[in-house]
């Protein structure tokens, strides 16, 4: 079904240099890619056999499927200046963005869909490294949708099917478990600071106990797997917690209650305090209010 295939990439940034490079390593053709930029799409043709640089209508011209990999707000411009044809395929890679906004190619007859990773995208080789056993949301109809599974099984990725409408609301739930991550360390360096540690010495001694923890929900799903001294019931730890950053900064004790709250509701749920416990350590969260503001 991919045999032969002649795939071509619009947009030779993070996402296109990775899912091209992956392409290639899996032995399927990459045959042309276009950016905006002509030197980035140059380089990333350079690194694959048989690929050549052209222009954009030129990719179109010369394959069977298209990857649009421009930024968000790109993909409808760039789709709209284009000439389609009804034997070629386009998607876009954006978890965010419906399918719709390929329209001005489905009205010239062409297929349209959704190839959304589920996985951040920064330098190409550690993209690389983690694509495979990534999951791939595919939107499209047949035999589109054939095509974009048997690339993605090819990748070595998983499938995931969304309903219609509900690309917003699941890509808002991926910013859970990727750049709300940040947020989280960001916080915890704050503190760490707060006694002349630096954000580097923060990172190297909390990145092993947050794999550790994702190694935890992985074995043992989200309110099992869960650590700390809300799962134990400790209410005087949460206490000693909401004295010390009363006295730091009222920001990062309100960050504080809003997830220690969340994750009352996880041991309870996963039966290791009763409602008792629960409502102890609600009140303490609740009395304790900022007496100065440093950070
Ligand atoms: N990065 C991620 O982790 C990730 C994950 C999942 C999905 N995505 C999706 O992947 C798509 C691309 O994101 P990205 O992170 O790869 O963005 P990016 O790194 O900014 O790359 C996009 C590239 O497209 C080129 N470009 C910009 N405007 C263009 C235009 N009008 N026509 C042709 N090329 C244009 C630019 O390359 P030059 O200026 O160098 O030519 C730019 O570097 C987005 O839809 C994004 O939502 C990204």
């Amino acid at each position: 079904m991919t045999t032969g295939l002649r795939i071509g990439f619009i947009g030779a940034g993070r996402l296109g240099k990775a899912l091209a490079l992956s392409f290639a390593a899996a032995g399927l053709r990459v045959r042309a890619v276009a950016s905006s930029n002509a030197a980035s799409a140059s380089e990333l043709a350079a690194g694959i056999a048989g690929c050549e640089a052209m222009a954009q209508q030129a990719v179109v011209d010369a394959c069977d499927l298209v990857f649009l990999t421009t930024p968000d707000a790109a993909i409808t411009p760039t789709c709209g200046s284009l000439r389609w044809r009804p034997d070629v395929s386009v998607v876009h890679c954006s978890g965010v963005t419906e399918v719709e906004a390929l329209g001005a190619a489905r009205d010239q007859g062409a297929s349209i869909g959704g190839f959304h990773p589920l996985q951040t995208f920064g330098d190409p080789a550690a993209a690389l490294a983690s694509l495979p056993g990534s999951t791939i949301t595919i939107e499209a109809a047949e035999p589109l949708n054939a095509i974009l599974v048997a690339l993605a099984g090819q990748l070595g990725c998983r499938v995931n099917r969304l309903p219609p409408g509900m690309r917003a609301r699941y890509h808002a739930a991926a910013g859970f478990a990727s750049q709300f991550i940040n947020a989280l360390f960001a916080e915890a360096a704050r503190v760490w600071e707060s006694w002349g540690a630096t954000e580097a010495e923060a990172l190297q001694a909390m990145l092993p106990m947050a794999r550790g923890t994702l190694a935890s929900i992985e074995s043992s799903g989200i309110a099992r797997g869960m650590p700390g001294p809300v799962s134990r019931g400790d209410a005087s730890s949460v206490e000693k917690h909401v004295v010390a950053l009363a006295a730091l900064s009222e920001h990062t004790l309100d960050f504080y209650r809003t997830l220690c709250t969340s994750t009352i509701a996880l041991a309870v749920e996963r039966g290791s305090i009763d409602q008792d416990t629960a409502r102890r350590i609600r009140e303490i969260l609740e009395k304790q209010r900022p007496r100065c503001d440093r950070m």
